[in-house]
């Protein structure tokens, strides 16, 4: 991938988001912990874990905390992106790096998988994509997986009317407000609204409500899908291959 088509592809949004969005999301640690325990639970021996659209590969790198023995393949179409998860990540040997466009057939090429894995996350990627993407996108991630491997999702998803979408807004400058002055940063609330409101890659942003994607989810095949974790906008879902 050479053509720059996102803004996440910018060096100035990667850094942003990584320094100044990431931490402040509500409930983040939450959000992972829950992730882990389906993780210890559904696939205590994982073995393969895919991180779509891995960002600073935040996810990837808690499974193998957890799961010392897994091999990981980050994967983000974002150079800039990719070059944060690799200055994090400390064991090179366990991690393979890919720079893919999952909104484009044959991704799953690109990762040279030597079989099926046991695991693949996102986290807040996928709603970049149309909603028929999406649904497809979720049956290649199907494909990859091996008998009784999962597939999570923490994703921002749709809100049912504006007033819960405004809801869930004043909730997230609160939550910069509290990050960014727990940084010791003196910037005011409306300071950060006035940025969160404008943000440049909102427009890049096709929420669909979690209950459709759980639908789809089920429709493709897998089984135990559930809505995991819900606050608001953001959401942990995902379900499993049959064992
Ligand atoms: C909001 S960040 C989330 C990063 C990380 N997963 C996290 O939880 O913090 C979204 C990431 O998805 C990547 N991304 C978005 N669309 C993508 C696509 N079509 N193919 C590959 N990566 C994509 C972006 O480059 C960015 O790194």
């Amino acid at each position: 991938m050479t053509d720059q088509s996102s803004q996440w592809q910018s060096a100035h949004l990667a850094q942003t988001y990584l320094e100044g969005v990431r931490g402040a999301i509500p409930l983040a640690q939450q959000q992972i912990e829950i992730l882990l325990t389906i993780v210890a639970n559904w696939v205590p021996g994982v073995r393969r874990v895919v991180d779509l659209g891995c960002g600073d590969g935040i996810l990837g790198r808690a499974i193998q905390r957890q799961h010392p023995g897994a091999h990981a393949w980050f994967v983000d179409f974002s150079a800039p992106m990719l070059e944060a998860a690799r200055a994090k990540h400390i064991e090179p040997a366990r991690a393979t790096f890919i720079q893919a466009d999952f909104a484009q057939d044959g991704w799953q090429e690109r990762l040279a998988l030597p079989g099926p894995v046991d695991l693949v996350v996102s986290g807040f990627a996928i709603h970049h994509l149309t909603d028929e993407r999406k649904r497809a996108l979720y049956a290649q991630i199907y494909g990859l997986l091996g008998q009784g491997g999962v597939f999570l999702n923490l994703e921002h998803v749709a809100s049912p009317t504006p007033a819960v979408e405004a809801l869930f807004e004043a909730h997230f400058v609160d939550s910069l407000y509290a990050y960014h002055r727990g940084n010791g940063s003196a910037r005011s609330r409306e300071e950060l609204a006035r940025e969160y409101y404008a943000r440049q890659d909102k427009e890049e942003n096709i929420l669909a409500p979690v209950e459709a994607q759980c639908d789809w989810l089920h429709e493709i095949g897998y089984r135990d899908v559930a809505c995991f974790f819900k606050a608001f906008e953001l959401a942990l879902f995902g379900g499993r291959r049959a064992a």
